[in-house]
């Protein structure tokens, strides 16, 4: 029996199990996703055992993303590029293969909701610049986007993005962020803001063009204070639990076979 599971520290508020479960359930598999509760200084151990244990890989979140890399026998170049990852595969051999899908989900949400939509129209402006935000810039970089503009509230971590991916960022400040939005195609609010029990991010539209993808990644609220306000300026939107759902569904067919449907009965599923 394929054994998967999510470590993480708190894990219990992960919706991933149950998104596993309903794909298991639907392919007729008799596999297993668990939450794994693990504390920082036991990953490295439990890592190992797992391997030992039946376990053929596991996501990995907050607050082990970056840790995993240093832990993981091979990294992929993307992973390595966002400095974090996501999708270990526990090798037969034991070696532990890391991978991000993070981007992959990211990029993949964006299509399937706005099939005409392309990096490559115009600028990009991400707000927040934290762990999720890196996933996006690689992503959208790697899509082709022409310009990448980001703000963060702790200005330097948009700095640092800028001087590991490049030429093509462009840093505003945080005082500022209205003016990303000038000329922009696509808009992503990658901070924690708007989340459920946090205040929301309110950023000045008055620049937005009508048509423009705004999308936030945040999926607790679906729709975020600043999805609707970017809607009724006449914006496109898609939320961010599509994300969620196609990050996981790489790990789910290298796991156990099928490559998952991403669709209504699986955002259902994570929404139960
Ligand atoms: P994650 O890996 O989920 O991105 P993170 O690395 O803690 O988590 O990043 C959270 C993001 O939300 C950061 O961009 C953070 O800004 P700082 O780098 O300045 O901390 C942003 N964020 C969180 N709370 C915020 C707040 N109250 N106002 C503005 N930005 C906030």
């Amino acid at each position: 029996i394929p054994l998967a599971g999510v470590i993480g520290w708190p894990v219990a508020h992960s919706r991933s199990p149950r998104l596993h479960r309903h794909w298991l359930d639907r392919y007729g598999i008799n596999g297993h996703y668990v939450p794994l509760p693990v504390r920082p200084e036991h990953l490295a151990a439990v890592l190992r055992s797992l391997t030992q244990a039946g376990f053929v890989g596991a996501n990995v979140t907050i607050p082990h993303k970056e840790a995993v890399l240093a832990l993981a026998d091979v990294v992929t170049d993307r992973a390595a590029l966002m400095g974090a990852a996501n999708t270990l595969i526990f090798r037969p051999d034991g070696r532990i293969h890391a991978d991000n899908t993070d981007g992959y989900g990211f990029i993949s949400n964006l299509k399937q909701y706005a099939p005409d939509w392309a990096a490559e129209r115009g600028p990009a402006a991400v707000i927040g610049a934290g762990g999720a935000a890196r996933a996006v810039v690689a992503s959208l970089l790697e899509a082709g986007v022409p310009e990448l503009r980001i703000a963060n509230r702790t200005r330097i971590r948009a700095e640092q993005i800028k001087a590991e991916f490049g030429a093509k960022i462009v840093v505003y400040d945080w005082a500022h962020f209205g003016n990303m939005l000038d000329g922009a195609r696509t808009v992503i609010n990658a901070t924690s803001l708007g989340m459920d029990g946090r205040p929301p991010l309110r950023l000045p539209l008055d620049a937005l063009a009508a048509g423009t993808l705004v999308t936030d990644l945040v999926y607790t609220p679906l729709r975020t204070t600043f999805l609707a306000e970017a809607e009724a300026r006449g914006a496109r939107i898609v939320d961010g639990l599509g994300m969620l759902l196609h990050q996981a569904a790489p790990g789910f067919e290298r796991w156990f076979g099928p490559r998952p449907e991403v669709d209504a009965a699986a955002r259902a599923a994570v929404l139960a």
